[in-house]
């Protein structure tokens, strides 16, 4: 069967996880996070991740938000900051963040191709609107899927069968994109196609499944269909 269906990871998949400590430390009220930003976005990125598959095998399921807040919590204490403006600063930041630059291109073309397109997010749903509709995504996807409604986090596989329960699709019509590679890998052992878009040049996860595709942005993703 030809792909029918691309779904997107949302957070370093469309929207750049590291724009807010980025915007955040260019701003003259915050410039105590010129030197320090990236590592707090790093260990902020790598802590709510963590804490989503911790969660995850502990049965202990809490939304996105939470993760997102303990994550930079960690990532701020290690970096010796104690601050509630730059703390609520970063997580306003983190509301809207940016999409990168190809991506309403590369949407449009696949759209244009006659792709249903939509998200599968770690993402609460009401952040997932705000990113959406804050990076003027809203009118070019079909559907916005969130772990909230099965209540456990990727790579659990309750959450890719959110995607054929909403477009009545088999697991062979679609193409999932993710720039996580254990997401990637999740997604290709549950039986999409994928691709890992692969931004920082990073090693293949060693896991059950390879993803199928490897690309360094989502620019040449409609040649791929
Ligand atoms: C998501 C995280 C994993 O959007 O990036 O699901």
């Amino acid at each position: 069967m030809p792909i029918t269906t691309c779904i997107f990871d949302a957070y370093g998949t469309l929207f750049d996880v590291n724009a807010a400590a980025r915007t955040a430390a260019a701003e003259p009220e915050f410039s105590h996070l010129a030197d320090v930003w990236p590592q707090i976005a790093r260990d902020w990125r790598l802590k709510q991740l963590q804490y989503t598959w911790l969660r995850a095998v502990a049965g202990r399921h809490c939304d996105f938000w939470q993760v997102t807040c303990d994550g930079l919590d960690w990532a701020l204490e290690a970096a010796g900051i104690d601050d509630a403006t730059t703390r609520e600063r970063l997580l306003a930041l983190y509301r809207e963040l940016a999409a990168y630059p190809e991506v309403r291109p590369m949407l449009d073309d696949l759209r244009a191709k006659g792709m249903k397109l939509g998200i599968l997010s770690n993402g609460a749903p009401d952040m997932l609107e705000a990113a959406v509709s804050s990076a003027g995504l809203t009118d070019v996807l079909d559907a916005v899927l969130s772990v909230e409604d099965v209540q456990v986090f990727k790579p659990h596989d309750k959450v890719y069968d959110l995607v054929g329960e909403r477009f009545a699709c088999a697991r062979e019509d679609v193409l999932f994109v993710s720039s996580n590679g254990w997401d990637a890998a999740g997604a290709a052992g549950y039986g999409f196609e994928t691709v890992w878009v692969n931004r920082a040049g990073e090693p293949v996860d060693r896991l059950y499944a390879r993803p199928h595709h490897i690309l360094r942005d989502l620019r040449p993703l409609p040649e791929l269909i």
